[in-house]
């Protein structure tokens, strides 16, 4: 655990809690919350004795037959035709670490497209396996022969996350094609994070891996209605498999978690319900805070770099300058009131980099964080 980097949120956090007042482009969250039909049924099903017990391990029929109606509509995926299952997890989170757990032994590698979501990185260090960090493009997007070169003996899967985080970069189809096969092609899994699928901007459209064709025996696909449903804090995201890793990932389930929470899942049926039209309406605003923040940032050209990216609530500014991430962020939150995760926790140490986050607060507040932002950065590198 040692290796192990340590959570960046509660670090920036205790930081933030020292400024009062700082406005945080640092949470990876969305500001609205749950479909209140979903909140009403939860209400009701207090009252049921069975949403205190232990239920179902791989989580209610019911909201696997609905997740299974949603892959097939949203995601191409037929969960009835091929040979793979759909297992809830207590988040996407679990759902990689249900899927690290059962791919690899102590001693294995999992391949990370850098910069990568940190989270994944702990997960394989805590498995006792090496993330193996490949490059990514100058515009975030994957760099298949960098994964190719970086395959060995000891190789077992390559995960990728679209649309990204850290970076907002939506994945192309054709590069996520080649690495589904590469992975075919080499006996490895694909791992892919698709938790913010509903979040593309203009003509960038969302494809999953699992879709593709021979995929359904090497992919792992991972969801989760913590952004789409504002369902953070209710912990609900689930796991498309090959039927063959079944016995292995309900072992850790059961493990961790026997079941998945009982009335999360009794809300999970009723969101997926309302359906992704509540996420859309959403993205609607999203997309006008999103303008904002890059006109801004763009205005730090050429000290600072962003290339345009077209999906989740994310950018990755690179500072074009010899500056310690970390202590430009303190700086930024003791000075100038405004706070950013820095580019280490998600493995960028080539260089000077930020993540922005602009999906937790409304239009005003998005924009007067990006002001200081930009007079912060302005000030500190100068
Ligand atoms: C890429 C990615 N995967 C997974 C998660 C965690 O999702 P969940 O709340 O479903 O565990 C996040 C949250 O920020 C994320 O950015």
């Amino acid at each position: 655990m040692d290796a192990v980097q340590a959570p960046i949120v509660p670090i920036t956090g205790e930081l933030i809690r020292q400024a009062p007042g700082t406005i945080s482009l640092g949470q990876g969250i969305v500001h609205y919350g749950p479909p209140p039909a979903a909140l009403d049924v939860a209400r009701e099903a207090l009252a049921n004795p069975d949403t205190h017990t232990y239920q179902d391990g791989a989580g209610s029929r019911a909201l696997i037959g609905a997740i299974e109606d949603k892959l097939l509509r949203d995601n191409g995926i037929d969960a009835a035709r091929g040979p793979i299952r759909v297992t809830i997890t207590a988040g996407a989170n679990m759902g990689f670490v249900h899927a690290v757990l059962a791919v690899t032994e102590p001693g294995d590698e999992v391949i990370l497209p850098v910069p990568f979501y940190f989270n994944h990185e702990m997960a394989v260090q805590m498995a006792g396996c090496t993330a193996v960090r490949v490059p990514t493009d100058g515009r975030y997007q994957l760099d298949v022969e960098a994964i190719r070169r970086a395959i060995t003996p000891r190789t077992r899967a390559v995960v990728t996350v679209s649309p990204n985080n850290p970076t907002g970069a939506v994945y192309s189809e054709a590069a996520q094609r080649e690495v589904n096969r590469l992975c075919a092609a080499e006996g490895l899994y694909h791992i892919s994070d698709e938790v913010y699928e509903y979040f593309t901007y203009g003509s960038a459209r969302h494809v999953s891996p699992g879709s593709f064709a021979g995929a359904e025996r090497h992919t792992i696909s991972l969801y989760s209605l913590s952004k789409a449903y504002g369902f953070a804090g209710w912990r609900i995201g689930y796991m498309v498999y090959p039927e063959a890793l079944a016995d292995a990932i309900m072992k850790v389930q059961d493990t961790v978690l026997v079941c998945p929470p009982v009335i999360s899942q009794i809300a999970a049926v009723a969101a997926l319900e309302v359906g992704p039209a509540y996420c859309r309406a959403h993205l609607r605003a999203l997309a006008e805070v999103r303008d904002i923040v890059f006109a801004e940032l763009r205005s730090l050209e050429p000290v600072c770099t962003v290339p345009a990216v077209e999906g989740a609530f994310y950018c990755f500014l690179r500072v074009n300058a010899d500056a310690d991430p970390l202590r430009v962020v303190e700086r930024l939150i003791r000075e100038h009131r405004v706070a950013v995760v820095p580019g280490p926790a998600f493995g960028a140490t080539d260089g000077c980099y930020f993540r922005i986050a602009y999906g937790a607060l409304e239009k005003d507040t998005v924009a007067e964080g990006i002001g200081r932002l930009v007079t912060g950065l302005r000030a500190i590198l100068r």
